[in-house]
């Protein structure tokens, strides 16, 4: 198992290229399925979890064929299998993207159950809801979701997605996926807004189903009988984009993330504007500011931030913003309001010296001058962002173990950072036991 190692100190400097955003592709290769025809991606990330989502394609009959350009091609010519079995679709909750295309091609999925996660429970009640409203008969079966169309197929209904934690993104994937072959029409309200939602119905559209109203809450679906194929550039990873910004900030460096969308992390800008964090903002990029991060004068103000569904500020971005105000001068409140439970990440960037306290589900993050590198260990994707981001300024050495948790959604960040500055080593820990 691999760990990175880190020496802290260095402000990055330099560019970057944003990737094709994950959770854009994970449904968007979970669409494959709808269609006879192939369905090719320009510019899939090369990332674990993209990597799973092919297998779990494979196995329900896909053929894939990953060029030498990037791009994936991806063809379900045969009916697909029904069933997606556990092995795969533990490994990634965003193997329940297979669910609606299965019931609306084949008229039946079977499904693992996704089970909980480190980040919290994360349930699918409103997947099922979508698809009963549909007509489907659903029921759970030794760990199974099963999931059948009634006779005539699925029936266009009209339905409210919505929960006390806001909107569903897989949830109103799933649902808009099989809405295209319910007959009819399907109005789902309280849908995502999500971008990568809107990418994933500008792709359907684009394989030619119906949908209207891309990016509100009420999307409206009427039913096509078969759904061709498509090229597709996957939107820019704003999630990442918004990780690289705050390590340059962080750092101190000027970091300019290329090829991005500012329009999607208008939050993230305006925290950063309310941080007196300096920054500039490009059609298609955005750049952190060079800074003297000796200087207290030039510390970030404390900055709340609480997360929401889109525009609101992303969870998937909480952490890192955490990472960023443990240097603060001053106290900032972060409430996380769609996992209550994601702050995996708090205990160890304690070690490194940060001073949080967690009550319910806001931390409480009083800023310290400096943080200190020692051991931490990753629990999740974005709790190890944090942590790079923590030991690329942490005085001396982090060791972050367990760092197989990055490479779901970030593609070679080691190698990318090293090429802003930062010293990163990738050490695979298994060798480094056997050598002793
Ligand atoms: N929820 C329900 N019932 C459901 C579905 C969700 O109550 O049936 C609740 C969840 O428990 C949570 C909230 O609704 O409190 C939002 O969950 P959502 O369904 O939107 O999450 P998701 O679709 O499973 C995607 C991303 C996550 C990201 C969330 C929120 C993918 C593959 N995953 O998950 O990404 O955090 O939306 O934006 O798209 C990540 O990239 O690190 C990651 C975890």
């Amino acid at each position: 198992m691999d760990k990175l190692v880190i020496e802290g100190g260095r402000a990055l400097r330099g560019r970057v290229t944003t990737s094709g955003s994950k959770n854009a592709v994970l449904p968007i290769l979970a669409a494959s399925l709808m269609s006879e025809e192939p369905l090719v991606i320009r510019n899939a990330p090369r990332l674990s979890d993209v990597k799973t989502m092919l297998d779990v394609l494979g196995d329900l009959g896909s053929i894939v064929d990953r060029r030498d350009d990037g791009s994936i091609s991806i063809c379900s010519a045969q009916v697909p299998a029904d069933k997606a079995e556990w092995e795969n679709v533990r490994k990634m909750r965003g193997s329940i993207a297979v669910l609606g295309p299965l019931l609306g091609r084949t008229g039946r999925a079977v499904v693992s159950q996704p089970g909980g996660c480190v980040i919290g429970v994360r349930p699918i009640d409103l997947h099922l809801k979508g698809m009963q409203a549909l007509g489907a008969l659903v029921k759970i079966d030794h760990g199974y979701i099963v999931c059948e169309a009634p006779p005539g197929g699925l029936k266009g209904a009209e339905m409210y997605l919505g929960s006390s934690f806001g909107s569903s993104v897989l949830g109103t994937a799933n649902v808009l996926m099989a809405a295209c072959f319910a007959k009819g029409r399907t109005v789902i309200h309280g849908a995502a807004c999500e971008p990568e939602v809107t990418d994933l119905a500008d792709c359907l559209v684009s394989m030619g189903a119906k949908i209207r109203g891309q990016g509100s809450p009420r999307l409206e679906v009427e039913y096509v009988e078969a759904l061709g194929g498509t090229t597709w550039s996957v939107i820019p990873d704003r999630i990442e984009a918004g990780t690289y910004l705050l390590a340059g900030v962080m750092s101190g460096g000027a970091v300019r993330v290329e090829k991005c969308r500012p329009d999607h992390l208008t939050v993230l800008l305006d925290r950063l504007g309310a941080a007196g964090v300096q920054f500039q903002v490009g059609p298609d990029w955005i750049a952190s500011v060079a800074r003297d991060v000796r200087d207290p004068a030039r510390r970030p103000k404390p900055t709340d931030v609480t997360t929401l569904p889109y525009p609101g500020f992303p969870t998937d971005l909480q952490a890192q913003w955490m990472a960023l105000m443990t240097l603060a001068d001053g106290v900032s409140i972060i409430t996380e309001n769609i996992y209550p439970d994601r702050y995996m990440h708090m205990a160890e960037l304690l070690r490194l010296g940060a001073n949080i306290r967690r009550h319910a589900t806001t931390a409480v993050v009083q800023g310290v001058e400096a943080l200190s590198g020692a051991q931490v260990t990753a629990s999740d994707l974005r709790a190890s962002a944090a942590l790079v981001m923590a030991g690329l300024v942490a005085k001396g050495t982090t060791e972050i173990h367990r760092v197989y948790h990055i490479d779901r959604g970030y593609e070679r960040i080691d190698e990318r950072l090293s090429a802003l500055g930062a010293q990163v080593e990738r050490v695979d820990a298994r060798e480094e036991v056997l050598k002793e």
